[in-house]
């Protein structure tokens, strides 16, 4: 069978199963996404803080810095290293007192951090609902991989007792907020279980966290304190800091080893010095932010509440809320309500989650009014 037919049969079998993927042209404008010719409030979108709706900045920025290069020509190792992917890893510095190291996109810092660590003496301990790019980044590696189940740090305990002796090192891998449910990791438990496994590594991706928790958005490793004792945090710029791009903080040593061994690093083409002096000035915006954070995390209480009142239960303690439709067509037909009146959230459906637990994610923002949200739990009551 060709490679042709194959991608038909494929096509085929995901449009009869309801799971055909197609990109759709979405417009935005402000906190509005305009879509199939409707003016929707977006709750799509990762920007979290509103930075990257924001015009008056977006005019700032361009009038400050619009004549830096839109493209850097090479990789960071050859002569792809401008002042401002410096700059920005100095500030990141300075902030979490940590190395920092920037790269092209969050899906690349994982994917590359992670294959990078290709012992065969490594364990890899991973919770079970990690985002994708960890995955492939852990089946890209040659060490042991084995998941826990989501959030249930006993389960990851008894996997480190039980196998902590045979290993050099153990990679412990966990979203601080997870992307899909909006819950947390208990990073607390999480950094006591390395004082009794010294040879643990922790890596926790703080994707949804950053710009979003701390006093300074720092993410929940600043909130909770625990910046120090986490070895590897991950972050990406294209969601809370509404810019491109991704960092990850930790040691010297590790950040020396990935940009010698890191293969996204060193083969790909560095983004541009105009976005990095974009994500150093929206770091400069978000630091200052704390009265947004204060405003989403009560926009968020108030809708996994609501949805909590109506249907039991929400597993959510952030501002990622998911609403359960336990199908493809469920969550397709919600979806189809909340644009007939005026917003936009995504269903999410298998295989992106599990089977059973299709749903819709609202993704709230900064600039979202109570009125707006209040709109919106009338929706959901009204279902
Ligand atoms: C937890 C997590 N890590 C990494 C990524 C990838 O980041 P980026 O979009 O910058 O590639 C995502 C993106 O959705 C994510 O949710």
């Amino acid at each position: 069978m060709s490679i042709i037919t194959k991608c038909q049969n494929k096509i085929e079998a995901l449009q009869s199963n309801g799971n055909l993927r197609s990109l759709k042209l979405v417009n935005t404008d402000g906190d509005y996404a305009i879509f199939k010719d409707k003016r929707l409030i977006n709750l799509s979108s990762n920007d979290y803080l509103s930075l990257g709706a924001n015009k008056t900045l977006q005019k700032q920025f361009i009038k400050q810095y619009g004549s830096l290069s839109f493209t850097s020509s090479s990789s960071r190792l050859l002569c792809g290293n401008s002042y401002y992917h410096e700059l920005f890893e100095d500030k990141l510095k300075n902030l979490y007192q940590k190395e920092a190291l920037c790269f092209n996109s969050g899906y690349h810092m994982n994917v590359g951090i992670i294959s990078a660590f290709d012992n065969k003496n490594t364990l890899i301990l991973a919770d079970k609902l990690i985002h994708a790019s960890l995955i492939d980044g852990i089946l890209l590696s040659k060490a042991k991989f084995m998941r826990f189940m989501h959030n249930n740090l006993e389960h990851l305990e008894q996997l480190l007792n039980k196998y902590h002796t045979q290993y050099e090192d153990i990679i412990v891998v966990v979203e601080s907020i997870y992307s899909m449910d909006g819950d947390i990791c208990d990073l607390k438990k999480l950094a006591n279980l390395k004082e009794q496994y010294p040879n643990i590594i922790l890596y926790v991706d703080e994707a949804h966290a950053f710009g979003v928790r701390g006093t300074k958005g720092l993410g929940l490793c600043e909130e909770l304190n625990l910046i120090e004792k986490i070895d590897i945090i991950a972050a990406t710029c294209g969601k809370a800091l509404g810019s491109t791009g991704a960092f990850c903080l930790c040691d010297k040593a590790v950040k020396d080893y990935l940009i010698n061994c890191m293969r996204p690093l060193i083969f790909s083409t560095a983004l541009a010095p105009i976005n990095m002096a974009h994500n150093c000035f929206m770091l400069e915006q978000i630091i200052q932010m704390q009265e947004q954070r204060e405003h989403l995390s009560k926009l968020s209480q108030q809708l996994y509440k609501c949805i909590y009142n109506k249907f039991g239960s929400c597993q959510s303690s952030s501002q990622i809320v998911p609403l359960m439709a336990y199908s493809n067509d469920k969550a397709l037909n919600l979806y189809n309500y909340f644009i007939d009146n005026g917003f936009l959230a995504m269903p999410i459906r298998s295989p992106t989650v599990a089977k059973g637990t299709e749903r819709l994610r609202f993704s709230l923002f900064a600039n979202l009014s109570f009125e707006k949200l209040h709109k919106l739990e009338e929706l959901i009551n009204a279902l």
